[in-house]
C-alpha cells in the first residue's frame, strides 16, 4: 500500500488497527496487539487516542504487547513502551493489566525469559497455545533490521525462543526481541516505513533476491503481509 505523506499513513495503519480490533472482539472477545518503537509509529499511536479511534475502539477487550524494547528506564526517551504510553496507552480507556510492556530494568536475558512466559501463559488457552497475534506493527531500519532483528546476529536464526536477549541498533544498548517463530506466526502484519532514507533499504528488502535483510524475512506462515509505504520510501521501487 502506497500512500502519499507520513500522515495518511498514520490514518491508514490506524484504519487497520480500529477495523481489526473490531472484528476480533467481535469474533472471539479480544484483540492481541504487538507495537514497536522508533518514530514512526508515532503518530499512529496518537491518532488512535483521538477520536474516532478513541470511541471506536472497544479498548476493555484490546491488549498490548511489545514487539521490542530497549534495555532502559521506562522513563526514558529510548524506551519504547514509555513513548507509547505517553503517546497512546495513558489516553485511552484500556485496562492497566491488558497493557504488557517488556521490563528491561532486570538483566536482558532475564527479561527475555520474563516475557516468553508471559507470552505462554497468555496464549494457553488459545487452541495450540501458538503465539498467533491479531496484528503486529513493525518498522524498517536503514540497515533493513525489523524488531530489534539485526543483519548477522544469531538472533536470526532462532527457532524456539519466542523472546530473545539481543544488543545492538540506534541507541546502541541491550535489547530483548521478539522472534521469528513469534512474528511470523501472526495473523496480520503491517511493516510501515516513511522517508526519503528509507528508499534505498525499501527498494532492497522488496526487489533484491540476493540479499537476506532480517526485514526479508518476515513472511507469515498464515497471515495477511502489509507493507505500508509513503511515496518517500517508496520512491525507489521499480513498479
Ligand atoms: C526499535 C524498533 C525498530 C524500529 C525501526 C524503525 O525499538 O528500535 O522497534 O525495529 O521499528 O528501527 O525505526 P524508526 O521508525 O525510528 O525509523
Amino acid at each position: 500500500l502506497i500512500v502519499d505523506s507520513p500522515a495518511s499513513m498514520a490514518v491508514t495503519a490506524a484504519d487497520i488497527f480500529a477495523k481489526t480490533a473490531k472484528d476480533c472482539v467481535g469474533r472471539k472477545g479480544r484483540f492481541a496487539v504487538a507495537i514497536s518503537g522508533g518514530s514512526t509509529p508515532r503518530a499512529t499511536h496518537r491518532l488512535l487516542a483521538e477520536q474516532p479511534y478513541r470511541s471506536e475502539i472497544p479498548w476493555t477487550a484490546v491488549h498490548i504487547f511489545w514487539v521490542d524494547e530497549r534495555c532502559v528506564p521506562q522513563d526514558s526517551k529510548a524506551s519504547n513502551y514509555g513513548v507509547a504510553k505517553k503517546d497512546l496507552v495513558d489516553r485511552v480507556p484500556i485496562l492497566p493489566q491488558q497493557v504488557h510492556p517488556m521490563t528491561g530494568d532486570t538483566s536482558p536475558e532475564q527479561a527475555a525469559i520474563a516475557y516468553q512466559k508471559k507470552l505462554k501463559a497468555f496464549f494457553r488457552a488459545d487452541k495450540g497455545g501458538l503465539p498467533i497475534f491479531d496484528l503486529i506493527f513493525l518498522g524498517v531500519g536503514k540497515d533493513g533490521h525489523t524488531a530489534s532483528m539485526f543483519p548477522g546476529q544469531q538472533a536470526l536464526d532462532e527457532k524456539e525462543n519466542w523472546v530473545v536477549a539481543v544488543k545492538g541498533g540506534d541507541p546502541d544498548v541491550s535489547r530483548i526481541t521478539m522472534t521469528y517463530p513469534v512474528l511470523n506466526r501472526a495473523s496480520q502484519v503491517v511493516l510501515f516505513v516513511s522517508g526519503k532514507q528509507k528508499a534505498a533499504v525499501v527498494k532492497a528488502v522488496l526487489e533484491d533476491k540476493h540479499t537476506d535483510l532480517p526485514a526479508q524475512r518476515i513472511q507469515p506462515a498464515n497471515g495477511k503481509l502489509t507493507w505500508l509505504l509513503d511515496h518517500d520510501a517508496a520512491s525507489l521501487l521499480s513498479n
